[in-house]
This record gives structure tokens, sequence and C-alpha cells, in this order.
């Protein structure tokens, strides 16, 4: 292993895409393949946590060690991640959270009908990484002791991140650039880590278990 660094912590990650139901059949979700969250996964327990898993909708063999805890929707991930958030040292939300979900799910399946179709009316989802630092704040700024989040970010990377670190209130903002076929559904990842304390740390072009241990030694650092 790594020096064990993370034993006797609990993490939680998030990993995967969440779908929107529109009827039994059709969902409204996106191309996250669920490597990141996984590697991330697999890394923490190599280096010693105790790992909750929660997975949306991926294709990959569960990793050894973890607990799996699996969901479909934004709305049953917010539920699995803030119950194990409670006492967690660390949760990285690496899952692609769907925005928005349609106003209501049909029960039966839409049918194909001559006239025109009846448009989707969509509502906005929570953010999941937001309350988990509001949550903190008002319970006194201890649990989860590090929050991180991601971002994909296509244009003004730093800028746009940093915003959004600030906007969410997490600890450390993974920024993704997405585009040139990186990120989405590949096994290399480029990224700049974003600190609450304004520093970047730059992690070039390379496997996503790189990031991940990357990322865990940012967290570490952060741990008392
Ligand atoms: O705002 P944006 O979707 O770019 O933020 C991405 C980060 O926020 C990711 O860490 C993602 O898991 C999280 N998120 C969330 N709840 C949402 C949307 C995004 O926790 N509804």
């Amino acid at each position: 292993g790594r020096g064990g660094d993370l034993a006797g912590r609990h993490v939680v990650v998030s990993a995967g895409g969440t779908r929107e139901a529109i009827d039994p059949v059709r969902f409204i979700g996106n191309r996250s393949s669920g490597l990141q969250g996984y590697a991330l996964a697999r890394t923490a327990v190599a280096r010693g946590a105790e790992v909750t898993l929660v997975s949306a909708n991926v294709a990959l063999p569960d990793p050894a060690g973890a607990k799996m805890v699996r969901v479909e929707s934004a709305t049953q991930l917010r539920e699995a991640v803030l119950a194990a958030a409670e006492h967690a040292d660390a949760v990285v939300m690496a899952a692609a959270v769907a925005d928005f979900r349609p106003v209501r799910q049909s029960g039966t399946k839409i049918k194909k009908s001559a006239a025109e179709p009846d448009p989707i009316h969509l509502t906005k989802n929570p953010d999941i990484l937001a309350e988990l630092g509001e949550t903190r704040r008002a319970g006194g700024g201890t649990y989860p002791r590090v929050i991180v989040g991601f971002a994909a970010e296509t244009d003004d990377v730093l800028a746009n991140g940093r915003a959004k670190l600030e906007r969410k209130g997490c600890d450390l903002l993974v920024v993704n650039q997405v585009g040139e076929n990186l990120a989405f559904g590949t096994p290399d990842n480029a990224a700049v880590v974003l600190t609450a304390e304004g520093e970047s740390v730059e992690i070039p072009r390379g496997p996503k278990e790189d990031l991940a241990d990357v990322v865990w030694n940012l967290v570490v650092r952060r741990l008392p």
C-alpha cells in the first residue's frame, strides 16, 4: 500500500451519472462512466480507508473492499450521500449529478401519437455538494472534515473553477478541462485542484488513479 495514511478514516465517494426518469423506460442522463470515482474508491481502499461508494449507473466491477450503495436518480444519490457523510472524514463528489429532473414522471410509457408530443417540463435538482458545505457550517463546521467537488469546464477553467469552489463552499475542487478527448469515458485525466486557501495544484495528463492519489494526498493534509 501507500503507507496506509487513510487508515481509520471513513471516506465517501460518489461516482457515475444520475438518471432522471421521464417514464418507466426513458430517462435524462449523461455520459459519465464512473471511472474517476471508482479510481478514487480503489486508491482510498489501498491507503487503508473505510470507503462508501455511492454509485449511479456505472458498468464497472465493484472495487474490492468498498461498501457499495447503488442509486439511480439525483434524489436517491442525495439521500445516500447525506446519510453516509454524517460522520465521514471526507466526501468526494465525483458523480455527474443531473441539474434538472422532469417535474412529473409518467407512470406508464408515453405513447407515440399523431399529435405533437407534450413538452417535458424540468425542475432544478438540489445541489448536493453545496448542501454538504451548508450542513457542515450549520453543524458547527466539523463534519465532513473535507469536502471535495469536481467540475468539468470548457473555458476560463481557472476563473470558473475558483468561482465554483467559493459558491459551493467546498475545500477542494478538481477542475477538469473537457473536450480534446479528455475526461469522459477515457482512462486518462488532466486537472487542476483548487484549494479553499487559493492554491492551485496542477495534475498532468495521466491515469485516473494518479489523479485520485493526488486528491487523497491533499485530503490527508487537511485531516486532523
Ligand atoms: O455545478 P456543477 O455541476 O459544475 O458542479 C459539479 C460538482 O457539484 C460535482 O462535484 C458534482 O458532483 C456536484 N453536484 C452536486 N449536485 C448537483 C450538481 C452537481 O453535488 N445537483
